[in-house]
This record gives structure tokens, C-alpha cells and sequence, in this order.
């Protein structure tokens, strides 16, 4: 990913900009707040210290100018940190007040994407363009997850029968890293996704490309695995537009040859490793929920040779 070693530094949205700022802030102001006590502290036992040969000091009782000095003192600051929170909220999570550009699906331990305006789904892939503030309905199909893409938004949970809304914004083009920040199974830790932002034009292409449906394969091996892809298992959970869209257990697979990562981010997208995934799931992503359904070499060439036309 883009965006520094630690996100929270290099923030690629009005929003994040928003909470790194008050983050700093506040690190800054605690940060004085801390120096001064110690330097306090470390002035009283340099100069106050008990002498050989001395009596103990007289103890001093009720100095109201003091006690005032650090009630209200103390109390503007909690006042100030709360009024730049307040700030930071409105800036960082803005009501939801429209209905959502994207919904977000948490499996276990996959990412459902939709884009309800034209019907178009994908998974583990969100395509946004850049300097466009949008809405995502956050959903769980199971367990709590939880939505994070460090440098462009704050955390939101999905939750099962709830809906939340997060806003997803890139200043710049690019690749951003997001993963799921709430323990959710075996697999939690390949439960990743991408954020990749693009110009307005090149995002409209890529948009319009995942619209169209799949086209019957010209290739024979294609078409080989495209009989086994219907006639195996594999429609029960997966769906292709103009192949069998009845299922959603598992991603759908209408253009999975244009995305780059499998299997919630465990591998990149690649001939070979579609071929070893197909192979034996369990083997790569212990625990996930795709069987390894025994398939000769044959048969998982060509449903690689089939998969890889679906541009
Ligand atoms: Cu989903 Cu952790």
C-alpha cells in the first residue's frame, strides 16, 4: 500500500486528515501537560529534598488561589480536548444522509462489494473514484467484522442484523490497504481487501466493464471448465451474471480475472496460483469455507482456462 509505515501519519482523505490532525493535537497538548508535571516533580526533589541536620517544613493548608489555579485550569483543557473532538467527529463521521453509493458485506472471511446503481458486484475489490466523498452501508452476512482502510477512513463495525454507514474518500490515486480489525474466526487475519482510487474517467471504465455479463468462452478448454464450473459444485456458492446468479455464499465471480488478490488477500491473482487454490483451498486458507473438492489436474486446468476469461 501507499501511505507511509504508519497510516495514521500519512491520512489520503479529508477524514482521516481529520483524525491524524486531532490525534497530533492531542498528543501535543498531553505531551506539555506531561513535561510540566515532571519538570515539576523532578524541580521539588532537586531542591526539596530532606537535608541532614534539617526539621521537616511547615505544611501549608488551604491556598485558594492554587486550589483554583489547578481546578479550572485542568477543566478549560478537558473543555478544549472535547470541543476539538466534537471537531473531529463532524469532519471524520458525517451523517449518513443519502442512500449509499456502495454496500459492504463481511463474510467469513471474504468481502462482499455491491454498487447498487448498477448491479454490479464484486469482492475483496473496491473500486472508488478519487476526491469523491462516498456512502457505504456496512453489512455482515455472520459474525462482527469490522471495516478499516487505515489511511482513507475511520474503523466501522458490521454487525449481523444491523446496518452502520462509514464514508469512503481518496484524495489521490491509488492502491490502499484495508483488513478486517475485529477477531472474527480462524481466518480473521486473511480477511483483507483493496481500496483502489481512481480518476473519474478510469473508474467509469472499470465500472462499465464489470456491468457487462460474461460471454460464452471460444476456447475449448474454457468451455470445458465453464460445463464443470455449472455442473460441480460450484454454482451452489458462487455466482456469474449470464452464467447462474442464485448464489452468494461465496464471491461472485463475473470478472474475478481482473482483480488481483484471492481468497481475501492470501494470494495475488495469478494462473498459478488459481490453479493451486482450485487445487486445495484447505491447504492455503485453513478453515475457509470453500471445500477442496478433489478435482483432477485436468479438471482445475481448465477451470483456470475458464476463469481466466472473465475479464
Ligand atoms: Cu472479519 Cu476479522
Amino acid at each position: 500500500m501507499n501511505g507511509g509505515d504508519i497510516p495514521v501519519f500519512h491520512p489520503f482523505s479529508p477524514e482521516t486528515a481529520s483524525i491524524s490532525h486531532l490525534f497530533i493535537l492531542v498528543l501535543i497538548i498531553c505531551g506539555v501537560i506531561l513535561a510540566v508535571v515532571v519538570g515539576m516533580i523532578g524541580y521539588g526533589l532537586m531542591f526539596f529534598r530532606h537535608k541532614p541536620g534539617s526539621s521537616d517544613p511547615a505544611p501549608h493548608f488551604g491556598n485558594r488561589k492554587l486550589e483554583l489555579t489547578w481546578t479550572i485550569g485542568p477543566m478549560l483543557i478537558i473543555i478544549w480536548l472535547f470541543a476539538l473532538t466534537v471537531h473531529g467527529m463532524r469532519q471524520s463521521d458525517p451523517a449518513a444522509n443519502r442512500q449509499p453509493d456502495l454496500i459492504v458485506i463481511g463474510h467469513q472471511w471474504w468481502w462482499e462489494v455491491r454498487y447498487p446503481k448498477t448491479g454490479v458486484v464484486t469482492a475483496n475489490e473496491i473500486h472508488i473514484p478519487v476526491g469523491r466523498q462516498w456512502l457505504v452501508r456496512l453489512e455482515s452476512a455472520d459474525v462482527i467484522h469490522d471495516f478499516w482502510v487505515p489511511a482513507l477512513a475511520r474503523k466501522m463495525q458490521l454487525i449481523p442484523g444491523l446496518t452502520n454507514h462509514i464514508w469512503l474518500e481518496a484524495d489521490a490515486p491509488g492502491t490502499y490497504g484495508g483488513e478486517c480489525a475485529e477477531f472474527c474466526g480462524a481466518e480473521h487475519s486473511w480477511m483483507r481487501f483493496s481500496v483502489i482510487a481512481e480518476s473519474p474517467a478510469a473508474f467509469d471504465a472499470w465500472l462499465s466493464n464489470q456491468e457487462n455479463p460474461t460471454a460464452i468462452p471460444a476456447m475449448d478448454s474454457a468451455q470445458t471448465g465453464l460445463k464443470l464450473f455449472q455442473t460441480m459444485s460450484c454454482i451452489n456458492c458462487h455466482s456469474i451474471r449470464g452464467v447462474s446468479v442464485a448464489a452468494n455464499a461465496a464471491p461472485d465471480l463475473t470478472h474475478l480475472a481482473s482483480r488481483e488478490i484471492l481468497g481475501g488477500g492470501v494470494m495475488s491473482n495469478t494462473e498459478t496460483n488459481l490453479f493451486r487454490w482450485l487445487k486445495n483451498p484447505q491447504a492455503i486458507k485453513p478453515g475457509c469455507f470453500m471445500p477442496n473438492l478433489k478435482l483432477t489436474d485436468a479438471q482445475t486446468g481448465a477451470l483456470v482456462s475458464y476463469l481466466e476469461t472473465l475479464q
